[in-house]
């Protein structure tokens, strides 16, 4: 039918509003699990048991193809649900493996054994479930060696951005880079490993300093998406109207959403 977008809430705009720019011919379904935002704060088992749920939804809708457009579903639940087995002509992906190929300068597909990438020391931006799990560090050293990383979780930034608190959550990002630069005083690169995140986008970079190169996730997973349905079309569905759907109220997360893309957008219950 199309391809499918999960995140736990409004983080999966950022991805969405890439791929819908980069495939303009494409539609999505979105699904945001506004009602139980943030995930970042919850088990792993619990963050397992919802997103899989979610994932079946989109999947019975009749997406195909679902992209977990939220690191704390991908560190928790998508090795998991991938090991257990999809459905026949269903697929799941996450976010991290493009933002990783970008960091370590791979191609996708490249097997070869871990080698010595250019970049040394690495700052994560995650939430608190992400950075426990230790899954960037896992997916980074299947492909690249040397690569010092240090992880900052950063509580209460998604809270703040679900609730429209700006302000808040800029306060937080300020705070967070701070800690961390205690923690790695010079950084070559920081990832936003979470999809709510390029939503203050710009006062990362302007926390972090303009030498440290920033990562973040939509404009890599929209091109890594583009170059997945060139090679497998048939998963790209036949959906003529993206639809968005939330776990949580319409009108709010509406309203939301579209201060966030600056353009008219409606949810429907799921
Ligand atoms: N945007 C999500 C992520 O990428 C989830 C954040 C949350 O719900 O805590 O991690």
């Amino acid at each position: 039918m199309a391809v499918g977008i999960f995140d736990s809430g409004l983080g999966g705009l950022t991805v969405l509003d890439a791929v819908e720019k980069r495939l303009p011919e494409a539609s999505f379904v979105y699904l945001g699990d506004n009602a139980h935002a943030p995930y970042g704060v919850r088990d792993p088992e619990n963050i397992y048991e919802l997103t899989r749920g979610h994932v079946q939804t989109l999947w019975d809708r009749g997406c195909d193809l679902v992209i977990l457009a939220c690191n704390t579903a991908s560190a928790a639940a998508l090795r998991r649900m991938q090991e257990a087995g999809v459905p026949e002509g269903k697929r799941v992906l996450g976010v991290f493996v493009p933002l990783i190929e970008a960091l370590t300068e791979r191609q996708w597909g490249d097997n070869s054994p871990p080698r010595e990438v250019a970049v040394k020391h690495v700052a994560l931006f995650a939430t608190p479930a992400t950075v426990s799990s230790r899954a960037f560090q896992r997916e980074l050293a299947y492909r690249a060696i040397g690569v010092d990383v240090e992880a900052q979780s950063c509580g209460g930034v998604v809270d703040a951005i679900e609730e429209g608190d700006m302000i808040l959550a800029e306060a937080l990002v300020r705070s967070h880079v701070d800690a961390l630069k205690r923690k790695m005083p010079e950084p070559q690169a920081a990832v936003l490993g979470c999809t709510h995140y390029p939503l203050v986008q710009d006062v990362f970079q302007a926390a972090l300093g303009p030498d440290v190169k920033l990562f973040s996730q939509p404009a890599l997973v929209a091109d890594s998406l583009a170059d997945y349905l060139e090679r497998r079309p048939n998963m790209q569905g036949s959906g003529e109207q993206s639809v968005y759907l939330t776990t949580g109220d319409p009108g709010r997360v509406s309203d939301r959403a579209t201060q966030f893309l600056r353009r008219s957008i409606t949810f429907e219950a799921v």
